[in-house]
C-alpha cells in the first residue's frame, strides 16, 4: 500500500514525493534526522526527539524550518493518514537544494531546508523475537567522525557495521574506540554486573539517546544502581547481562559478544524488566 509522506509542506503519495538532485542531504550527507516510535497510534517521547533535533540543527548552523508545534502536527497527521498503530516516524531535515554543488553552505535566506517525513508501520513491534531471545553482536573499530552527538544522516559506517555483523552471523556491531565501547551501530550499549547497570557517559563520542535518558531515569526510580563510565569488550564478555536501547528496539538484551555468551546465552532479569517498565511508561506518556 502506498504511504502518504510529507515533503516541504505537502502531503503526497510516496511515489510522487521528490527532492532535488542538488539537495545537500543527497550530495553531502548535510542533514539531520530523528526516529520517533509510535505505540498504539501515539508518539513516544516526542518532546525528547524534538529537543535533540533542535540541538542537532543548532550544532550545524541550520535554521529550524518548522516549529515544534508544526512538527508535532505533521507527525500526527502522518500517523493518522497512514493508520499507523505500531511503528515509527522518520524525519529528515537537510540544508536544502542550492543551484549547484558547492562545499560552502548556501545562504539560508535563499535556500530553505528540505523537510521530509514518512511513517514505518511495524505491527507487533513490541513482541519481537530479538527482545525475547536477545541479539548477538560483534565488536568493530569505531571509524565514524568525531561529532556522534549530532544525529546526522552520515550512516555509511554504521551500515557497514551491520553488514559485517550479518556476515559474521550476528545481529549488530558494538563500536570500539581506544579500547572502549562507544555504542552500537544504531543504539546505546550497556552491561550489567552484580546488579549495577553500566553505560558510557555522555560526550561527543556517542549519540545522546532519548531512550537511554528515559531508561536510566526509570532504572534510578526502580532503585537500580547506574554507573556512567567506560567499559571494554572484555568486561562486557564477563558481565552478567548486556543490552541496547533505541527508539526502534526499546530495550533489547544482548546474549553474545564476539562469540562469548553473556549470562549463559539467554536474557537475564534486568534488561527484560527495564524493557517492561520502559514500554509501560512510554505507552502512558505517549501523545
Ligand atoms: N538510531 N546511538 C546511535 C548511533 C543511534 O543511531 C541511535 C538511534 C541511538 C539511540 O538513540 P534513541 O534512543 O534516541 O533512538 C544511539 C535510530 C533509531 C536509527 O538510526 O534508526
Amino acid at each position: 500500500m502506498s504511504r502518504t509522506v510529507y515533503v516541504n509542506g505537502e502531503y503526497l503519495p510516496e511515489g510522487e514525493a521528490k527532492v532535488s538532485i542538488f539537495d545537500r542531504g543527497f550530495l553531502m550527507a548535510d542533514g539531520v534526522y530523528e526516529v520517533t516510535s509510535v505505540l498504539d497510534g501515539k508518539l513516544v517521547d516526542f518532546d525528547g526527539h524534538a529537543i535533540r533535533l533542535e540541538r542537532s540543527l543548532n550544532e550545524l548552523d541550520m535554521r529550524a524550518p518548522v516549529t515544534k508545534d508544526e512538527l508535532l502536527n505533521i507527525h500526527r497527521e502522518l500517523v493518522a493518514k497512514n493508520d499507523v498503530v505500531d511503528g515509527g516516524v522518520y524525519l529528515q531535515i537537510t540544508r536544502g537544494a542550492p543551484a549547484d554543488r558547492d562545499f560552502v553552505y548556501p545562504d539560508p535566506d535563499e535556500t530553505p531546508c528540505t523537510v521530509v517525513l514518512f511513517t514505518q508501520s511495524k505491527p507487533g513491534i513490541t513482541e519481537s523475537p530479538a527482545a525475547k531471545n536477545g541479539i548477538k553482536v560483534i565488536s568493530i573499530e569505531d571509524q565514524r567522525w568525531g561529532r556522534r552527538d549530532i544525529k546526522t544522516v552520515q550512516l555509511l559506517y554504521p551500515s557497514m557495521g551491520k553488514m559485517m555483523a550479518k556476515a559474521a552471523g550476528c545481529d549488530d556491531a558494538w563500536l570500539v574506540e581506544d579500547g572502549y565501547v562507544t555504542e552500537g551501530t544504531s543504539n546505546n550499549a550497556y552491561i550489567v554486573k552484580d546488579g549495577k547497570i553500566i553505560t558510557r557517559q555522555l560526550s561527543k563520542d556517542i549519540l545522546h539517546g532519548i531512550t537511554r535518558a528515559a531508561v536510566l531515569r526509570f532504572a534510578a526510580e526502580a532503585q537500580m544502581e547506574v554507573e556512567e563510565r567506560l567499559f571494554t569488550i572484555e568486561e562486557a564478555q564477563q558481565a552478567d547481562e548486556a543490552f541496547i536501547t533505541s527508539a526502534t528496539m526499546f530495550v533489547c538484551p544482548v546474549v553474545e559478544i564476539d562469540g562469548a555468551q553473556i549470562g549463559g546465552g539467554a536474557p537475564g532479569s534486568i534488561a527484560p524488566r527495564l524493557r517492561e517498565i520502559y514500554l509501560d511508561e512510554a505507552r502512558k506518556a505517549a501523545i
